[in-house]
């Protein structure tokens, strides 16, 4: 059992509080590792239509660095303590190769999109396993989850049909 810092206002203990703790960190680095590849691709952008994709980036990357913050800040007010640390992320984000340079915008859009998808998915898992666990985890993370998924649709549209 997770052995908590301090008390807490209310009754989440034992295997729950340890589902919980371990569902919220273990999307924590996934989240951080987006955040990181999304100002690589915000830099390195070139091509048509270079504005408008760095700003929308750079405006996905605000509500991907909110709900790095507001996972990591549930994880220590349940009593934990957030891991996002280079090494944890490096350890626990696994994304595909990240290429070196300058950055079409349609290879940035491809890109960014598979990692939108795959930190949807294990939002949608940490959904999963925090179900009747703690309600107040699960709802920050189907709101989370649901700006990811909006930001896919808007990034996927960008694509040439
Ligand atoms: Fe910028």
């Amino acid at each position: 059992m997770t052995k908590t810092l301090e008390e807490v206002p209310f009754d989440l203990s034992g295997k729950a509080l340890d589902t919980t703790l371990g569902a919220l960190q273990g999307w924590l680095p996934p989240l951080i590792g987006v955040a990181l590849r999304l100002k690589q691709a915000h830099w390195n952008l070139h091509g048509l239509r270079f504005k408008s994709v760095h700003e929308q980036l750079d405006e996905i990357l605000a509500d991907v660095r909110a709900a790095v913050d507001d996972v990591a800040e549930r994880i220590v007010t349940l009593g934990g303590a957030a891991d996002g640390l280079p090494a944890t992320v490096a350890e626990h984000a696994v994304f595909d190769t990240f290429p070196a340079g300058r950055l079409g915008v349609e290879n940035a859009i491809e890109i960014v999109c598979d990692d939108l998808a795959r930190v949807v998915q294990h939002g949608r898992k940490a959904i999963e396993k925090l179900g009747g666990q703690d309600p107040i985890s699960e709802d920050l993370a189907i709101g989370i989850v649901g700006a990811l998924e909006k930001h896919h649709w808007m990034l996927r549209s960008q694509r040439e049909l």
